[in-house]
């Protein structure tokens, strides 16, 4: 039995330790978004009274996070979620006026050019960003000098220099895991478009230890069956993998262009 106190880091996670663990089991999508949005942290800037985007944001525990900790104004884009939902849970967290629940396809985002200071993507843009044209599309919504950054599903080699995806990978995640890639991938993905200069793009470390570690609490104290089932699905698969391929990356770019 995993306690839920094992989710309380402190020392590695200090802002994310002050959320209420069984609220972030509830709000379970994926692996902790507050501690990928920590660490993602060290990387970017957040000032208060910014406009972030922050996309595909599921039930807005990152958004909430934002606005709680950085003083910024969110955009909590979301596509699978109904906007209302994520509103009522803005206003329970009393950021009801600092963070605008918004329900949209990444293609299709209701935004003006040049609206936001940044974007941020946690365990989402892989759906939709690794389509060589997307980055174009997106980046029209950030201002010159603005700031882009993401936490995905990554590996330590590219699937096609193992020659195709093992079998752990393929039962953990399905055919899926080839929307993975490294952070080498993404950080030559997104320079040879020309559109950002890539501030870091990075591994974490021991990323899967973080990510088995939420499974087995959400697969303890979910509420919902689902997510029961499906974080008991990929204890296998990090067990078995043990961090020789799977993290998440961390990547943060700038939008070419000054800043005003
Ligand atoms: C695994 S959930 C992660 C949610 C949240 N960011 C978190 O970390 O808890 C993946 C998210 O990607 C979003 N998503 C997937 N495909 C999308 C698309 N085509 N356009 C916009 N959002 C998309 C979904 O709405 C979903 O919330």
């Amino acid at each position: 039995m995993t306690s839920l106190d094992a989710l309380v880091m402190p020392d590695k996670y200090p802002r994310a330790a002050t959320y209420d663990p069984q609220w972030m089991v509830d709000n379970c999508m994926g692996p902790n978004p507050l501690w990928l949005l920590e660490d993602l942290s060290r990387d970017c800037t957040f000032r208060p009274g910014m406009k972030v985007l922050d996309l595909g944001c599921g039930t807005g525990m990152t958004s909430i996070f934002l606005a709680r900790e950085y003083g910024v104004e969110v955009w909590a884009s979301e596509l699978w979620l109904p906007a209302e939902d994520n509103a009522a849970r803005f206003a329970r967290a009393g950021v009801g006026d600092q963070v605008h629940a918004v329900r949209a396809e990444a293609h299709d985002l209701p935004f003006e050019p040049e609206q936001f200071d940044a974007v941020l993507s946690v365990d989402s843009y892989h759906y939709f960003g690794t389509d060589d044209l997307y980055l174009g599309y997106l980046s029209r919504f950030l201002k010159p000098g603005g700031q882009l950054s993401i936490a995905v599903p990554s590996l330590h080699r590219e699937l096609r220099e193992l020659g195709g995806a093992p079998a752990h990978l393929r039962t953990g995640a399905g055919w899926e895991v080839l929307a993975f890639h490294t952070p080498e991938w993404w950080r030559f993905e997104w320079e040879q478009t020309g559109l950002v200069e890539v501030i870091a793009s990075r591994a974490q470390s021991d990323g899967w230890l973080d990510w088995k570690l939420w499974c087995e609490v959400c697969a303890e104290h979910s509420p919902d069956e689902l997510v029961r089932q499906h974080s008991r699905a990929e204890i296998p698969m990090l067990d078995t993998d043990r961090g020789e391929l799977l993290t998440f990356a961390l990547v943060t770019g700038r939008k070419n262009g000054s800043a005003e």
